[in-house]
């Protein structure tokens, strides 16, 4: 949550940092900001703007780029999802010291900031914002005062802060340096032609430069035009964490679509075809050669916890179901927020699987470490090549599903879905629980997966006049049984935060157990009632629902003349085996959930009071 970016070394500084800023904007959308590092007469200065206008903030500072001094070469830019303080110009980053001599952007959030707050005050210090990050820039100023060098402040700043942070620091004394540091949250440093980096995405600054650095948990980067210095905590010059990135920067780009979510949809043929590209080889066997952890290890496990977030948990509940089904291994799927403190019962036979898109979310990062810290074996499925997440974990898996912008998680969930599909066989084989025909019949369905994709993007505009009808629901259930049910999940997850509409998932059968209570005449029921073993229950459970006045949107396959027959309205996908069917089926519910957002004027690229990567717990 929240971007960072800075330069130094640049001709035009600010239209780098705001060309940064843009791409970066998925992170946060409250408020955005600068602040250059400029020579006058009389010294060096820093020209700081920042606006909050919902995501607008952006070109309110391009209106200010006339103003900005032509002699700046460095700055550090932000923008803000906000934590502490509301999201008002006074709030947003960077924040200054007493003197207006040290600038300061950050990510994460200071835990001990009260306390730091209190003794700034008591010592004279004036703040002028809410946040937990200005006081950073206070404690800098103390150290500059007392003969510190910003890299010694920075320094000085890791032995005080509590929490998880990266941040950016620039000062009026130093004009061409930013130092950078970081703890838990990611801050990366490149280099280019007579140009120095930071930022907490690759993507804000890959147009500039491919040689990027991984600064590691309380190092401090000094980044001066053309080159990068990393040091620990005590000064001490560390070895470079050099990054790869396979991503190209166009990819990041909307490319004649409305809006990202649209265009990712539209993208999730590709990036399963991408994600599964040389893993299942012509005989359905799969091939996880970069997996890091091998055959003895994972022959060794005895369990299997799978941890996630939002999307990507509902993404490791299919997961788990093929693991315990196809590997024959007790396996379960946790709230990666819950699952850190909930004294987890793992060891060493346990292989701990953490799901994140991002690779990034702090809850899920935190539930790694805290499986890593038992003992337990450790693999991530992350969409983000050397991830945070990803150098921690014994072993990786990517999905290649390309940059993902839009909010809400659509090519990286049905890739996660997928490569964890894939990774179940692949333990299957292992342990040689299934037969080869059946395990060799199943991975030739996942291979064929992208070609019915294409099939069902292309349902797009058929899906999106089903869903007109909901676009003034306020109360929408989601039901469905075995697989179904996590598919539901996801389906409710996508039209709470793209429509701001109520909407509940429920196991269909548990429905007379309590909830059906709610139903009255008109109450919409989405249900996902595709061909599988549990489909005549769910069918019962659809007339339960109509004999009390329910109005049913069926999720059926194109073969179905009796799921309709019981519909008021129904989204038809192709019929595929039935552990297949939740790559399948979310696509009509991501649809649904952006049809209505869009019908009711949402930003579905950028809904309100969300980020795209959750930096805080
Ligand atoms: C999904 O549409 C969400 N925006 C959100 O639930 C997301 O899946 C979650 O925050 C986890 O993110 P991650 O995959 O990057 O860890």
């Amino acid at each position: 949550m929240c971007g960072i970016i800075a330069v130094t070394g640049a001709a035009d500084p600010l239209r780098i940092l705001l060309d940064g800023l843009e791409l970066l904007e998925y992170r946060g959308y409250d408020s955005a900001g600068v602040a250059l590092v400029c020579s006058g007469d009389a010294g060096g200065f820093l020209w700081r703007r920042r606006a909050a206008v919902r995501a607008q903030s952006i070109p309110e500072l391009h209106k200010e780029a006339d103003t900005a001094p032509a002699h700046a070469r460095a700055g550090i830019g932000h923008t803000r999802w906000a934590t502490h303080g509301a999201p008002t110009e006074q709030n947003a980053h960077p924040h200054l010291d007493c003197s207006g001599r040290v600038a300061v952007v950050h990510n994460g959030i200071i835990e001990n900031h009260r306390e730091i707050a209190a003794g700034l005050d008591a010592r004279g210090h004036v703040r002028t914002s809410e946040t937990d990050s200005e006081v950073i820039a206070h404690l800098v100023e103390e150290h500059l005062a007392a003969g510190a060098t910003l890299a010694q402040a920075a320094r000085a700043l890791l032995r005080t802060l509590r929490g998880d942070f990266a941040l950016a620091l620039v000062s009026a004394d130093e004009p061409d340096l930013i130092v950078g540091t970081r703890r838990t949250s990611p801050l990366i440093a490149g280099r280019a032609d007579g140009l120095g980096l930071v930022a907490s995405d690759i993507s804000a600054i890959l147009g500039l430069t491919r040689n990027l650095v991984a600064i590691g948990d309380d190092e401090v980067a000094l980044v001066r035009p053309g080159s990068i210095a990393v040091t620990d905590a005590e000064g001490n010059e560390v070895a470079q964490q050099l990054l790869q990135v396979g991503w190209e920067v166009e990819a990041a780009r909307r490319e004649g679509f409305e809006d990202f979510m649209s265009k990712e949809i539209h993208e999730q043929p590709r990036a399963l075809a991408d994600t599964l590209l040389g893993r299942i080889g012509a005989d359905g066997t799969t091939e996880l050669e970069e997996l890091a952890l091998g055959p003895h290890e994972l022959r060794s496990i005895d369990r299997v916890t799978v941890i996630g977030c939002g999307s990507s948990y509902h993404a490791g509940m299919v997961g788990r179901l093929a693991i315990e089904s196809w590997a024959k291994l007790p396996a379960t799927a946790e709230i990666a927020s819950e699952f850190r403190y909930e004294e987890p019962v793992v060891d060493d036979r346990t292989l701990v699987i953490a799901i994140s898109q991002s690779g990034e979310t702090v809850d899920t990062f935190h539930g790694l470490r805290e499986a890593l810290r038992r003992g337990a074996r450790t693999l991530v499925v992350t969409n983000v090549v050397d991830s945070l997440m990803a150098r921690e974990a014994d072993g990786a898996l990517y999905t290649r599903a390309g940059p993902e912008i839009g909010v809400a998680s659509t090519k990286c969930h049905v890739a996660q879905l997928a490569l964890l599909q894939v990774f179940a066989l692949h333990l299957a084989a292992l342990r040689g629980t299934m037969p080869a025909s059946a395990s060799a019949r199943l991975a030739a369905e996942i291979a064929r997966l992208p070609g019915v994709l294409e099939d069902v993007v292309g349902r797009f505009e058929e899906y999106r006049g089903v869903a007109q009808a909901l676009a003034g629901v306020n109360d929408v259930y989601f039901l469905g049984r075995g697989l179904g049910y996590p598919i539901a999940l996801e389906g409710a997850l996508k039209l709470k935060e793209l429509a701001y509409v109520r909407a509940e998932a429920y196991p269909a059968g548990e429905m007379k157990h309590g909830p059906i209570s709610l139903i009255v005449p008109g109450t919409v029921a989405v249900v996902v009632a595709t061909k599988g073993r549990l489909y005549e229950k769910v069918l019962a459970n659809v007339e339960e629902l109509r004999a009390r006045g329910a109005s049913v949107v069926a999720v059926c396959n194109d073969d179905d003349d009796t799921a309709p027959r019981l519909a008021d309205a129904v989204l038809r996908v192709p019929a595929v085996p039935e552990a297949l069917v939740p790559a399948v089926a979310v696509v009509p519910l991501q649809v649904l959930a952006y049809s209505v957002a869009k019908a009711r004027g949402n930003d579905v690229d950028r809904p309100r009071n969300l980020a795209k990567v959750v930096t805080v717990e």
